[in-house]
């Protein structure tokens, strides 16, 4: 029980939040890859929980929990979901449902209103899901970031004259989500020009490219740190680095992600200090002046430049596979970490994170990020002892565990340095196998 004044009037409220501090919860989590499986276990260890759902999952997620076969998008049938499993609270993975507004539709229904989701609403959402509100949002609360300017089809000529006054590399982004696919960087001016074209013309990434932004490109070392907020307060979650090329030495084609370190041993305490006085606190303090109500993750992607941070980009959401070393981390509750976001009490929970170094290796399918196939059979990974199995695209078979997506496991080990870490998991990786399977060897190579 608890009150509210509103107009004057006090309120007394007995909300299902109110209900979870003296009742074991259930949870659903949206999403279905190495990030949902991260969670799904973290929660798991928590002794709050009395059942837990993931939709739409995979072969790991359904050790640890109950699979629901639904679209994190179908946003009638995740209701349906909710009220028939007694859902308490809802953790959404992945950008889509929130960029979509799950948050909204929850806040809209008589029925799912008091049940705490997890993740931004739309307005929050658009730190992600809009490149252009994102650079007006850093302008305005002064956040280092590149310079820039966005075009439509209307102003591509003032686009093609912009980039005459830029020094190359040229960076183009498309404004909306273009899954992960929707940044170009290119020397070469005229094709730059061209490729602008192709995107606000010829829609080259669809309705995502109808705006394009343009920015000054940013030199240093990447790295990303993560916050969760209740809006007013927040914690700093562990940085971490992740590998996105496909081939060794970060050549070839981008990949949502084929490991991560953390924490970042370039990531000091000098660095992070700026980082949460120049980034962390200007965000917080511009989405409440902006009068967004934000509860969840926020994933700054930094450049790092001689000690100096810029910000790259704003997800919404944890990183993939960031949170298969961020998550492991973490030694306090990650539910009632959860709750005091809901809640609004943030600042009351504990927060305990091991100074130990985490490192994931992704094993994807042979041929991804292009073309892959699926239904390999997975053996071994039974056997692994010295780290975690966290299944991203997996799942069941005939009673076999089989491959389901470009990126199959993320295999994270702990060590006392990157080194140590990394040797456990390639030694566990050795005793994994399935058809063409493929992983970078070199994950930390710029670190060690
Ligand atoms: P984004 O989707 O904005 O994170 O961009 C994808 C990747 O492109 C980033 O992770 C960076 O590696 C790179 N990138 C984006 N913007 C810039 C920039 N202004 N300067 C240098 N690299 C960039
Ligand atoms: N690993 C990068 C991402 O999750 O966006």
């Amino acid at each position: 029980m608890f009150f509210k004044i509103r107009n004057g009037i006090v309120l007394y409220l007995h909300t299902t939040t109110q209900q979870h501090n003296n009742n074991k919860m259930n949870i659903l989590i949206l999403g279905s890859g190495g990030r949902e499986h991260a969670f799904t276990k973290k929660l798991s260890e928590s002794t709050k929980i009395n059942k837990l759902f993931v939709a739409p999952g995979n072969a790991g997620t359904n050790e640890i929990a109950t699979n629901l076969t639904l679209s994190p998008t179908n946003f009638p049938e995740v209701k349906k979901a909710v009220l028939q499993h007694n859902i308490n609270m809802v953790v959404v993975g992945p950008e889509a449902p929130l960029v979509e507004g799950v948050h909204d539709y929850f806040l809209a229904d008589e029925e799912l209103k008091n049940i705490p989701v997890i993740g931004p609403k739309k307005d929050g959402a658009l730190l992600e899901g809009s490149k252009d509100f994102s650079k007006q949002f850093m302008i305005k609360h002064n956040i280092p970031t590149a310079k820039y300017q966005s075009f439509t089809s209307a102003t591509l000529n003032e686009g093609k004259s912009f980039l005459e006054t830029l020094e190359p590399p040229f960076v183009l982004k498309a404004d909306g989500l273009a899954a992960g696919k929707g940044v170009l960087i290119l020397n070469d001016l005229e094709e730059a020009k061209s490729e602008l074209e192709e995107m606000l013309s010829n829609q080259k990434f669809g309705e995502a490219s109808s705006t394009v932004v343009i920015e000054e490109f940013l030199k240093g070392i990447e790295l990303s740190v993560f916050v969760l907020t209740d809006g007013k307060n927040y914690k700093i979650l562990p940085s971490a680095k992740d590998y996105k090329r496909i081939g060794e030495g970060d050549t070839g084609l981008n990949t949502g992600g084929m490991g991560a370190i953390s924490p970042v041993p370039f990531a000091t305490d000098d660095f992070l200090q700026k980082v949460e006085e120049l980034v962390v606190k200007p965000t917080i303090n511009g989405l409440q002046k902006d009068g967004i109500d934000y509860r969840g993750f926020i994933f700054i992607g930094l450049m790092n430049d001689n000690g100096n941070p810029s910000v790259v980009e704003y997800n919404v959401r944890m990183g993939d596979p960031e949170t298969e070393v961020v998550l492991p981390r973490i030694q306090s509750d990650l539910v009632d970490l959860f709750e005091g976001v809901a809640n609004r009490n943030l600042h009351e929970k504990s927060y305990e994170v091991t100074p130990q170094t985490a490192t994931t290796v992704m094993l994807v399918s042979g041929g991804y990020p292009e073309a892959y196939e699926k239904g390999k059979e997975i053996t071994g990974f039974n056997a692994v002892e010295d780290s975690i199995v966290f299944h991203a695209g997996t799942t069941i078979k005939e009673g076999k565990v089989v491959t389901n997506g470009g990126r199959v496991m993320a295999i994270t080990s702990f060590g006392d340095s990157i080194e140590e870490a990394l040797e456990k998991s390639y030694k566990s990786i050795d005793k994994i196998s399935f058809d063409k399977i493929n992983y970078r060897k070199d994950i930390g190579f710029d670190l060690v």
